[in-house]
């Protein structure tokens, strides 16, 4: 399949060009968790902080890619996979041109976090469990979706009858439902602060 192509990746700018003018180490913030644990909610803010304090960065968060990049696919495991592939080697990109970005998706499954992390590279891939509890996720229910999944209208749905699997040995855990959400950005921003500063 790839017999005929060509890439040039030896003559393109480096990574590390692109890291010195941006002054920024590039880093992949991977953030997982049930549908309504916060996530969206923690990398929007955390994106708000970084830019603020002059880090360049891309947000990839999943309705969004869901109506874009991903718009073929449903939520079938099969799919899910491609969906996060996708996600994985568009986050690359971002992270060879120097740009922090940051990835919200419910990616249900180990087997599916770790294909990200070998797509994106091990050292480059900061994982972030978003966890709150499925009844709290479930009583916020702040897009209405797992009423609808309860009453049958939405199958395999995450945590209702598609499972999640929790996180391994995160880079940091946050617990949405026992911090509130300034408190789980701060965490978050000084924890990877040592990794996105470049030293002068
Ligand atoms: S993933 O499993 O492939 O990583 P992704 O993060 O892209 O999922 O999309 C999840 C978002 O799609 C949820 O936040 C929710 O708003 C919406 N959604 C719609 N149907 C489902 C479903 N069956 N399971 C999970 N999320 C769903």
């Amino acid at each position: 399949m790839v017999e005929n192509i060509h890439p040039i990746f030896d003559q393109i700018l480096s990574r590390a060009d692109k890291e010195e003018q941006l002054g920024q180490k590039s880093v992949v913030v991977w953030l997982t968790g049930l549908s309504g644990s916060g996530k969206s909610t923690i990398a929007q803010a955390l994106e708000r902080t970084l830019h603020e304090n002059g880090f360049v960065t891309k947000l990839l968060d999943g309705d969004n890619i869901r109506v874009g990049l991903s718009n073929n696919l449903t939520f079938s495991v099969e799919d899910r996979s491609e969906n996060i592939r996708r996600i994985a080697e568009a986050a690359k990109l971002f992270l060879d041109g120097g740009i922090i970005c940051l990835c919200s998706f419910v990616s249900p499954t180990r087997e599916i976090r770790q294909m990200a992390r070998e797509i994106i590279g091990e050292a480059d891939f900061l994982e972030v469990y978003v966890n709150a509890p499925l009844e709290v996720c479930e009583q916020r229910d702040v897009k209405g979706l797992y009423k609808k999944a309860r009453e049958g209208k939405i199958k395999q749905f995450t945590g209702i009858d598609s499972p999640f699997e929790a996180s391994e040995n995160p880079f940091l855990e946050l617990r949405t439902d026992e911090k509130d959400l300034a408190a789980c950005r701060d965490e978050l921003y000084e924890a990877l602060l040592e990794r996105i500063e470049i030293e002068s």
